[in-house]
């Protein structure tokens, strides 16, 4: 299946197509992977840089480069960089930079992410930056990617005092989507990537959000074909909504349902030991709660969130730092302006409110979820 993404702010110049199917990278036969690369308006006798980490080369690497051939590209090479979040950095920038630089690549040449959100985001920003801009294209490997980092153009990596802090957007030329590498991602992964499925549903589309609640255990057991199927839908959710606000005017911030008490449980967790999914689930079950508190939704609304959540093996608990920690690392959100913090809050399952709400609104709030956690 092909989905296309069509920004209208750039003249739908900058267009390019969305490719899901099983067996792109391994299985295809030859002719249709590279009439879908010739669709996509790949040249194929560019140079090529693919960017991945350690475990996505040591798992695809082979099958990779020997995908990269049968397409008849003979002009390509790896840098592999280490996993987890803390590769989102200025030094892991640098490093793409040199190697580009090393190789005295062109614009018109190629940098492919090979791999989960944070080479996505890294690569990406590494392709904005260099020479003003060089060709991009994504291949997402872990679920999380396939459903959201993959699509829309935002790249960038993180600072010291918060995530995503440096960035731009910046769309690829083509994204490239290959189930069949889900395979080898573990049950913790896919569940990270499950909770950003379960914002498109519980913020933008009542259906597919009962479809996830009827089938789940398929999709976390690796059903191929319920898969595809939730990566389509998010896909093209996200697709109409980049394509209507591609740089966050207005509309796009719905996509960062959960994201404002999630952003700052990574902060506070600093990154480690929880997953971006993971913090969003977290920060979905607050948003939904406080959508209740304010009056927007329904106590049914808020227990179907929060139990397709934990039936999902998700987070839904606040971790118990203090409602000041929250507020001071909230207070680093991109969407906050003059003490207030645009929050995106749900009016039933699949529609969404937009409200500026007061800091001192939520640290009442979270002030009344801790002590209520108190035995
Ligand atoms: P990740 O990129 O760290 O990948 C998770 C782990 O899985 C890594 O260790 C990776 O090497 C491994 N892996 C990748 N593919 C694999 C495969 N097929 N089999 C086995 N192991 C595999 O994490 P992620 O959850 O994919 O991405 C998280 C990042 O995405 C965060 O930095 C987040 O901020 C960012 N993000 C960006 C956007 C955006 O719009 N740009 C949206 C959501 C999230
Ligand atoms: N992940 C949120 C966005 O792309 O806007």
């Amino acid at each position: 299946m092909k989905i296309r993404v069509e920004p209208e702010s750039s003249g739908k110049k900058d267009g390019y197509d969305i490719i899901i199917d099983a067996g792109i990278i391994g299985g295809n036969p030859a002719g249709k992977t590279v009439s879908l690369l010739n669709s996509a308006g790949i040249n194929l006798k560019a140079g090529f840089l693919a960017v991945t980490t350690k475990t996505v080369h040591g798992l695809y690497g082979d099958k990779f480069s020997a995908f990269l051939k049968k397409c008849g590209i003979e002009n390509f090479d790896f840098i592999v960089l280490p996993d987890g979040e803390s590769t989102k950095s200025l030094k892991y920038l640098s490093d793409i930079h040199d190697r580009l630089i090393d190789k005295r690549m062109e614009r018109s040449d190629y940098i492919i992410a090979f791999g989960g959100g944070v080479i996505g985001d890294l690569a990406g920003f590494a392709a904005a930056t260099y020479l003003r801009g060089i060709n991009f294209i994504q291949v997402p490997t872990t679920l999380l990617a396939d459903v959201d980092s993959s699509v829309g153009g935002k790249t960038g990596i993180d600072h010291p005092k918060g995530k995503n802090l440096i960035g731009s957007f910046y769309q690829p030329k083509a994204v490239l989507i290959d189930v069949d590498m889900l395979k080898t991602l573990d049950k913790r992964e896919l569940a990270n990537g499950f909770a950003e499925v379960i914002k498109y549903g519980a913020a933008l589309d009542a259906d597919f959000f009962k479809y996830l609640e009827s089938n789940y255990k398929k999709i976390l057991t690796y059903d191929e074909e319920s898969l595809i199927h939730i990566i389509e839908r998010s896909c093209s959710i996200k697709a109409d909504i980049v394509n209507k606000d591609e740089k966050e005017s207005g509309l796009r911030s719905v996509l960062n349902f959960g994201h404002s008490l999630g952003h700052a449980v990574e902060t506070l967790y600093n990154y480690e030991n929880i997953k971006h999914g993971e913090a969003i689930a977290v920060g979905m079950v607050f948003a939904a709660k406080l959508s209740k508190h304010l009056g927007l939704c329904g106590e049914e609304d808020v227990n179907r969130i929060k139990n397709l959540i934990i039936n999902s093996g998700l987070p839904a608990d606040i971790p118990d730092f203090t409602p000041e920690q929250y507020i001071n690392a909230m207070k680093l959100d991109k969407k906050v302006a003059d003490k207030q913090i645009k929050f995106v809050l749900i009016k039933r399952i699949g529609t969404f409110e937009f409200k500026m709400l007061d800091f001192g609104l939520i640290y009442d709030y979270l002030t009344k979820l801790t002590k209520l956690k108190t035995p």
